[in-house]
């Protein structure tokens, strides 16, 4: 989800040994994660907010360790990554689906802090067992529901959560179905990249709409999409309004970003394969867009690549493309300073969030099941199902 294109390359990277590294590779930078936590434990500090990592964006668990010397646990988008977050990170862990499994549900209970059902529908169907959980367990599980504040901020329609006909939380007309009782706090999720002004216009639209409710609950999750960490965000004004928000209401507030940890961290390296010509310049790199970083052609957006230019700004321009049979595997057009070698190390920038999740399994969705079927006999095998050691296992 990197929208921003500033082409200056990220510092810390610059001293990196390209040739000493397998090819490709991502590499994190665990001193600008770690400054990007020293900043958001800031906003906690002097706001009284809890932070969560948001797992769907960066679940490198074997840094857990790191980010839980600054932020209270992770936001994880089902039951997969609730456990791992249980497992490796051993914070709060809150837990927004958007539909949930029925046969995930208890397994769903065990692992969260906070479970947030995303519709009126959901939350009926489930209260009883909810509660009844929450009466008998030792644990302090809440529950919360996800509202949408019908207003977008996004220019970008799949990133827009509030955009017509989103399937994604409950409107104000719905909301008054709600049985309310059980429901100790609610969460938006509006923002994608965003500084802190559209965020305050987003509560005024959530108080405006759901004051009343509001002073009822014990919390509320301002969802993500807070580039909290790039440089020039309001960090005072982001302070000031949670500071007002949580007194005027009596509530704990949480934010779940999850670029915002790892914003400029992690570079992904590359390897020039062959270099042809079909009208312009051409490179085939040993990256895929497709398979390393599907929001390249989702979004679509050109990643900064280190000492690159726009098309024709320096003397030599390629189309660089992935190894990949798909014929638009197309990363984008840069121009150099001297033609391309094969062989010859690259550098794409900002890589370190939604990519090695997507590459994975996005927000800890099981791959489907594969099953061998004959249609003239019925025969029927189920060849192989995936499940949380399979996601797992493909993070690190
Ligand atoms: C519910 C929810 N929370 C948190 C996030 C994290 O957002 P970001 O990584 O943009 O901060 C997302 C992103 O899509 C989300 O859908």
């Amino acid at each position: 989800m990197t929208v921003h294109q500033p082409t200056i390359a990220s510092e810390p990277f610059s001293s990196l040994a390209l040739s000493a590294l397998p090819s490709p590779c991502y590499v994190i930078d665990e001193a600008k994660i770690e400054a990007n936590l020293k900043i958001l434990e800031q906003v906690q500090q002097a706001s009284g907010a809890k932070i969560l990592l948001a797992l769907k964006a960066f679940s490198m668990f074997s840094i857990a360790p790191l980010v839980m010397k600054y932020l209270q646990g992770v936001a994880a988008s089902g039951l997969n990554e609730a456990t791992l977050g249980k497992e490796e990170f051993k914070g709060e862990v809150h837990t927004y689906v958007a539909a949930i499994r029925p046969h995930e549900f208890n397994a769903l209970l065990n692992v969260s802090d906070h479970l947030i059902f995303n519709s009126v529908n959901q939350w009926h169907n489930y209260r009883d067992r909810a509660l009844a959980y929450q009466n008998t367990s030792n644990t302090k599980i809440q529950f919360g529901v996800r509202i949408n504040p019908e207003h977008s901020e996004s220019d970008t329609p799949l990133y827009d959560p509030c955009a017509p006909c989103s399937r994604m939380g409950i409107r104000l007309e719905d909301f008054q179905q709600l049985n309310i009782n059980g429901i100790s706090g609610l969460h938006f999720h509006t923002l994608c990249e965003q500084e802190f002004a559209p965020l305050a216009r987003t509560l005024d639209a959530v108080e405006k709409n759901f004051g009343e409710t509001l002073h009822k609950l014990e919390w509320v999750n301002f969802g993500g999409g807070h580039h909290i960490t790039r440089e020039g965000y309001d960090l005072q004004g982001l302070i000031e309004r949670i500071t007002a928000f949580q007194q005027k209401y009596t509530v704990q507030v949480y934010l779940e970003p999850g670029e915002a940890i790892a914003l400029d961290a992690g570079v992904l390296v590359t390897e020039v394969l062959d270099t042809l010509h079909n009208t312009m310049d051409l490179a085939i790199v040993d990256v895929s867009a497709t398979c390393h970083m599907p929001d390249v052609l989702e979004m679509p957006y050109r990643p900064r690549l280190t000492g690159s230019g726009a098309p024709n700004e320096k003397p030599h321009t390629y189309r660089l493309g992935g190894p990949s049979c798909l014929a638009g595997d197309i990363i984008g057009d840069y121009s150099f300073d001297s033609p391309l070698q094969v062989g010859q190390r690259l550098m794409f920038e900002d890589m370190a969030i939604y990519t090695m999740v997507k590459n994975s399994t996005f927000n800890g969705i099981n791959l489907p099941a594969i099953v061998l079927w004959n249609s003239q006999s019925q025969a029927m095998k189920i060849i192989k199902e995936f499940g949380y050691q399979d996601f797992k296992q493909r993070l690190s």
